[in-house]
């Protein structure tokens, strides 16, 4: 038996790990600098990384710094501009609720230091102020991703499956947690959780910690944490409707801003549903089916629309969305499923040369 009252001194052998290993991300102040985290980039960088992966997020962090040096030239920014550089990062909420927090924080002068302060700004749940504290302002917070929870699960051989185990490997996290190098500890453990401690196979024989983990002596680490099995995710249908006028402009509709892709150029198109989609067209015209369907898979179902086409007179009055000419339309400022959409329709357009 392990003595449980006795947290294992992970912190100094982890962190001599990172300090020859850490990943260099472009939000990152490396080991050992004399630099200070901007926690303008710290909390851009965690706010993306909610649901998404490292390296999705790099190229979209880069892109918004550039043209978004700091929190207050965010907060001066266009919603729908805010919105078209976020599209395709998915879970468009947070991108809103990014743009009312930088307003916030640039009419306040600056980011709260504290978690309980953090996490009273939009977008900023338990996790997100936990790793800002600790990266920005090295606060003594504990940072629990799925990352770490494995690494937890690992250390103290956890068999209780997830999601009910998730109290108790934030508990063990928490009691390993140093005062000092919060922000690099708790990077730290992320790294080995991506790189080393990773979900199939890890690297249990280079793993600094691998002295102090209950699960590769008991055999079990590459079984751990255990998982209660999914239910498989339904699959819901809808339709689109894309419409080229005669001089190649295409019609658009936002999203309300309330629920999937909330705010989001797209398609006008219905009610995405388990069964069989139906929608009354946007306008007026002989639509034909695209011939493929297009396919997105959403944390909670599959998708699957059936794309419409039509091209329709220049004096076209539609009854929802708004034409955008060519010149303006930006495949690049859709959500990803839209996109798909387009790839499908584009093909079987006539006006072709206005693309
Ligand atoms: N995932 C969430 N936050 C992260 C960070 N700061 N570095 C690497 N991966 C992360």
């Amino acid at each position: 038996m392990r003595d449980d009252t006795v947290p294992p001194l992970i912190a100094p052998r982890l962190l001599a790990w990172y300090d020859r290993h850490a990943r260099m991300l472009p939000w990152r102040v490396p080991p050992g600098s004399d630099a200070a985290p901007d926690p303008y980039r710290v909390w851009l960088s965690e706010v993306m990384l909610q649901q998404t992966t490292v390296a999705a997020v790099k190229g979209y962090f880069e892109r918004f710094t550039a043209r978004w040096p700091d929190v207050a030239a965010l907060a001066a920014a266009d919603e729908a501009e805010v919105m078209a550089a976020w599209a395709g990062l998915g879970y468009y909420a947070r991108a809103r609720n990014m743009l009312k927090c930088a307003r916030i924080v640039a009419a306040r002068g600056g980011f709260p230091r504290d978690r309980a302060g953090l996490q009273e700004l939009p977008g900023i749940g338990p996790y997100t102020a936990a790793a800002i504290a600790a990266i920005a302002f090295g606060a003594r917070a504990t940072v629990v991703d799925g990352n770490v929870e494995r690494v937890m699960a690992r250390l103290h051989a956890v068999r209780k499956p997830l999601p009910a185990a998730k109290p108790e490997l934030v508990a063990l996290a928490g009691r390993l947690t140093p005062a000092a190098r919060a922000g690099d500890y708790a990077q730290a453990l992320m790294d080995l959780g991506a790189t080393i401690c990773t979900p199939r196979a890890p690297a249990c024989g280079i793993c600094p910690l691998a002295a102090d983990c209950a699960a590769r002596v008991a055999g079990v680490a590459a079984d751990l944490p255990a998982k209660v099995a999914k239910a498989a995710k339904p699959v819901r249908r809808g339709i689109v409707y894309v419409a080229q006028r005669a001089d190649g402009a295409l019609l658009l509709e936002r999203r309300p801003p309330k629920g999937l892709l909330g705010g989001m150029l797209g398609w006008p198109g219905g009610a995405w549903r388990e069964g069989v989609a139906e929608e009354a067209p946007p306008l007026a015209a002989t639509w034909t089916p695209a011939g493929a369907e297009a396919r997105h898979t959403f944390t909670h179902f599959h998708l699957r629309l059936t794309v419409m086409l039509a091209q329709v007179p220049q004096d076209t009055r539609p009854e929802r969305g708004a034409f955008i000419h060519s010149r303006e339309f930006d495949p690049g400022a859709l959500p990803t499923v839209m996109r798909k959409v387009w790839s499908i329709a584009r093909p079987a357009l006539t006006v072709r040369d206005a693309l």
